[in-house]
């Protein structure tokens, strides 16, 4: 049970700022703006703060949180850089990419980081974010500011339709750019796994690591998967659900469903849908991951009894976006 809060909204401009700096000093909660999605932030130092960010999201726990940090020498305060760590960190910092590595004890508190001894670290780019964390002047824990199991939120509006009167401030800025979360690889080893899709393409980290990367072990996937692994829990099964079902790689619309569609395509049935929208219609991945989340909610609440989907290309933001397309279709 969350004790119930009033939710002040308020632009993102210099007071806007100085405000939600005040409210995560004395241990509030804030949603702000970040290139990805919005985040939920708290102090990540305080146990207290998030207690209490873990009961207003309704998540599990054992869940560890990333550490936002508005540049890289405040990274290295909160964490042990590894030489992979250093090199991505170098050329993709500030940016849609999180790394975990080897947690320095007591920079960040242990129920952020769910008793784990790595932490997850993130250099965001947005200015608002870049703004709220100098002015913070302390590491901050902010997983995506949705219900634990939701659609991630790419505005203000959809912040307040889940968190509305359980958080203290939503900063609004308007649409998030990228649309999909960080990329997340573990630098804890030799070479970097990856554990979360995201923003950032796999090719991009690929060329700059002059190597592939390792994906994570099957056995370690299946845990997690079936909800057990404290290794990489966003690899949850079931995720960014939204209510209804949702059908992947439809090649027709069946009655009553709505239709999620990319670069134009019309399936048999199109014209019969209940609501119908096109992530890119120029085929553009970039536009489409932007867009996915909003879209999501969008055919949520138009009606329909499912949302089918068409295929989608794999490569660039594709992986990112298959990736939350099936857990979001994912048996809850
Ligand atoms: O783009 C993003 O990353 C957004 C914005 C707000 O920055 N944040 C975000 O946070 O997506 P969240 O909490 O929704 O997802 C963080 C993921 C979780 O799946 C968590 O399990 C994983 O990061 N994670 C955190 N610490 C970890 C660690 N030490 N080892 C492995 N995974 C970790
Ligand atoms: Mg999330």
């Amino acid at each position: 049970i969350v004790a119930p809060r009033v939710t002040k909204l308020l632009a993102a401009d210099a007071a806007g700022i100085a405000e939600a700096a005040r409210v995560l000093k004395v241990g509030g909660l804030v949603a702000l703006p970040t290139e990805t999605v919005y985040g939920l932030a708290c102090d990540a130092t305080d146990p207290h703060a998030v207690a209490g960010l873990y009961a207003a999201k309704g998540r599990p726990s054992f869940n560890p949180l990333i550490a936002h940090v508005p540049d890289i020498d405040a990274a290295r305060r909160v964490g042990h850089l590894t030489p992979a760590a250093e090199t991505l960190a170098r050329r993709f910092w500030p940016g849609p990419l999180t790394l975990v590595v080897p947690a320095i004890e007591g920079a960040t508190s242990e129920l952020a980081r769910a008793g784990l001894s790595s932490v997850a670290i993130r250099v965001p780019a947005h200015p608002v974010a870049q703004a709220v964390l100098r002015a913070a002047g302390r590491p901050i824990a902010a997983p995506s500011a949705n219900r634990s199991g939701h659609v991630s939120p790419t505005s203000a509006a959809h912040v307040s339709a889940d968190l509305d009167g359980r958080i203290d401030l939503i900063l609004d800025a308007g649409a998030s750019a990228v649309g999909v979360e960080s990329t997340i690889l573990d630098c804890t080893g030799e070479v970097p796994v990856m554990l979360r899709p995201g923003g950032l393409p796999r090719e991009a980290i690929k060329e700059a690591l002059g190597a592939p990367l390792a994906s994570p072990a099957p056995r370690v996937v299946e845990e997690a998967e079936a909800g057990e692994a404290p290794l990489a829990p966003g690899m949850l099964a079931s995720h960014y659900a939204p209510t209804i079902p949702v059908r992947l790689r439809a090649r027709e619309v069946k009655p009553g469903e709505a239709l999620l569609t990319f670069a134009g395509a019309q399936p048999p049935g199109a014209e019969q849908a209940v609501a119908r929208l096109d992530l890119s219609p120029t085929g553009d991945l970039v536009e489409a991951a932007a867009n996915l989340f909003a879209h999501l909610r969008a055919l949520d609440s138009s009606g329909a009894i499912a949302i089918a989907v068409v295929a989608l290309p794999r490569h660039g933001l594709g992986e990112a976006i298959a990736d939350r397309l099936r857990r979001a279709a994912a048996p809850r």
